[in-house]
Order: C-alpha cells, then sequence, then structure tokens
C-alpha cells in the first residue's frame, strides 16, 4: 500500500532517507505536516508549516489537507481533531502530553468553575479538551492580552490553567482575573540568578522570555512575548546577541533565519537539560516516518466533548483576527 523506500520497521540511521521517505508519504497520504518550534531540528526542516500554538491552531482549521501530521504535543493535536473531525490526526508519539495541563485535572476544575458561578472561563489552549469543553474562550500566549481586553470591564474571569501567564495578562490588562494555579515545569526551571550573571557575561544582549516563566524571570526580559513573537522580535531587533528564555528549540528558526545574530539559551537552576520540554522531544523524526507509515497512533475524542471544545476554539479564532 505504501511505496516508502524503507520497511516501516527497519531502523533508519540515514537522515536524507528518511526524508525521502516522508516527503513520499505525504503525497500519498495527501498529508500536511504541522510543527511547533520545541521540535527536534530534524521534524522543523521537514515540515510544511512551523508555528505557535496560535498560527498552528489557524494552520489546522484552514487545511485542505485529508491526513494532518502534528509534530507537537498532545493538546496541540487534539485542537487539530477538535476543529477537523473528520480528518486523520495523527501524533508520533501518543504519551507527548504537557506538564501544564496535567496541572489541571477536569473534576477538581469543574468544582472550581462552580464555585464561581458568575465568572467567565478563559483557557490557554495548553489544556485537555475536557477542560476547552468546561471554558467560553481558548486563548494562546500571543492572544491572551487582545482576548481579555475584548471582554467587557465589569465581567468576572477564571483564567485557567497558567498562573504565571495569567498574572502577565493581569499587568497588561489591569484586570483582576482569578486565576488557576497551574504551570509549566520547563518554563518554571529558569532561574534568576543564572541569568543575571548571564546578563554580566554578555551585556549587549537583550533577554526575549515567554510568559509562561515566573514573574522574577520575567522582569529582566526586554521583550515577551509568544514564540511566534520572539522569533519575529529577534529578526527585527537592531541588536545581534540575544538572552532566549524559553525552550530552546525555537534557537533552530532563530538561527535560520537571521544567521550572523547570537542566541544564548537561558540555564535552568540545575545542571540538567531540563529547559528542554520532555514531552516535546519524545516525538522524533524516525517515529513521524512511523505514524505516517502506518496510520497511528491518531487522536481519537469522544464526540461530546469535541463537539463542547469546539465553540471556544471558534471563539478564539473570531476574536484573534
Ligand atoms: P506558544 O503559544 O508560544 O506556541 O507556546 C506554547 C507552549 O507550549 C509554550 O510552552
Ligand atoms: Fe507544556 Fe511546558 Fe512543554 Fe509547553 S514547554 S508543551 S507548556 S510542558
Amino acid at each position: 500500500m505504501f511505496t516508502t523506500t524503507l520497511s516501516p520497521t527497519a531502523s533508519h540511521s540515514p537522515a536524507l532517507d528518511l526524508f525521502e521517505a516522508i516527503e513520499a508519504l505525504k503525497q500519498e497520504l495527501n498529508a500536511v505536516i504541522l510543527a511547533h518550534y520545541y521540535q527536534e531540528p530534524d521534524i522543523q526542516d521537514v515540515a510544511d508549516y512551523i508555528g505557535d500554538s496560535l498560527g498552528l491552531s489557524q494552520r489546522a482549521a484552514d487545511t485542505d489537507a485529508d491526513v494532518i501530521v502534528f509534530a507537537g504535543v498532545h493538546f496541540m493535536a487534539e485542537t487539530a481533531k477538535i476543529l477537523n473531525p473528520n480528518k486523520l490526526v495523527l501524533l508520533p508519539d501518543l504519551a507527548a502530553g504537557c506538564s501544564l495541563a496535567d496541572t489541571c485535572p477536569p473534576a477538581e476544575f469543574a468544582a472550581f468553575k462552580a464555585a464561581h458561578p458568575d465568572h467567565l472561563v478563559v483557557s490557554y489552549i495548553n489544556c485537555s479538551a475536557a477542560i476547552k469543553a468546561m471554558s467560553d474562550i481558548i486563548c494562546t500566549s500571543s492572544n491572551a492580552v487582545k482576548i481579555v481586553q475584548q471582554i467587557p470591564a465589569d465581567q468576572p474571569i477564571i483564567f485557567a490553567p497558567d498562573r504565571n501567564l495569567g498574572r502577565y495578562v493581569m499587568a497588561q490588562t489591569g484586570r483582576d482575573l482569578v486565576l488557576w494555579q497551574g504551570s509549566c515545569m520547563v518554563h518554571e526551571t529558569f532561574s534568576e540568578k543564572k541569568l543575571v550573571q548571564l546578563q554580566m557575561e554578555y551585556p549587549h544582549a537583550e533577554v526575549v522570555a515567554h510568559p509562561e516563566c515566573e514573574e522574577s524571570v520575567l522582569r529582566h526580559a526586554h521583550f515577551i512575548g509568544s514564540t511566534t513573537a520572539l522569533l519575529n522580535y529577534v529578526q527585527n531587533s537592531h541588536r545581534t546577541q540575544f538572552i532566549v528564555v524559553t525552550e530552546p528549540g525555537i534557537i533552530h528558526q532563530m538561527e535560520k533565519q537571521v544567521p550572523h545574530k547570537l542566541f544564548i539559551p537561558a540555564p535552568p537552576l540545575a545542571n540538567c537539560a531540563c529547559n528542554e520540554c520532555p514531552h516535546m522531544r519524545l516525538n522524533t523524526l524516525e517515529k513521524l516516518y512511523q505514524a505516517m507509515a502506518h496510520r497511528q497512533p491518531e487522536i481519537i475524542l469522544p464526540e461530546d466533548i469535541r463537539a463542547a471544545a469546539l465553540a471556544p476554539i471558534q471563539r478564539m479564532l473570531a476574536m484573534s483576527r
């Protein structure tokens, strides 16, 4: 059925063969490969589109491909499936979850919501479909401020699940949000002390940071934004050195876009690689190939949850235009 040069069970050391095989499968399946910036460089290089969570959702909403191969984490692929119930959505490794999404279990969130009956629920897209189904509007790191600003000033709001993004939105909008106390283990690993030491080493470098970082780190940032916003910023800034305070996967695109500039990954507190997202990094080029060759693992959702989660995502897409 599949006319690739590789057997799906063979071990694939030459990356070039995998690139060719994936290209062939893309044509054969009429597939589109959507990848997040935190994916390994090989995956980014084989993708049809690389973006932040908002860009990836917009692409997933617009695609006319039959198969969406989602190189990202589970909640991202799930969002693509919510938008495309009749398409096959593949995730190279089904275990690629999200520590932040895991901090918001549906039963506990339902009780939290019930305790705040007059509140509108704005949920960061980094949550499960079950949480989306309980939300009024979804947002991403690139549109959270814009979305909250569109909600009438006297409307109380629950913001879930990321307390750091929530606090950032509060500071930007002057709104008082009721925050769910979730966080991302990757973005909370950055150390203010080590960041300040790095700034002393590179006094001309600008600090660019993702809003999932803690306030103590964000206060040293010259620019705060989503992964796409960070990429645009380093391209347009006249500066040539940047300390990048987010998952270092984004540096691959930064170096491709502006190769003459220097990008220094911000260090984690401990001597570890814990600034790399262990969930994102579960996907590999080999697993992506296998997923396309076998048309699995696929994202499957109960229809009632999918249908309930669709409206808040559509509201986000409409409010982001
Ligand atoms: P973006 O909205 O920048 O893609 O962020 C997604 C994410 O998971 C950050 O940890
Ligand atoms: Fe989730 Fe954090 Fe990984 Fe982003 S970096 S996918 S928020 S665990």
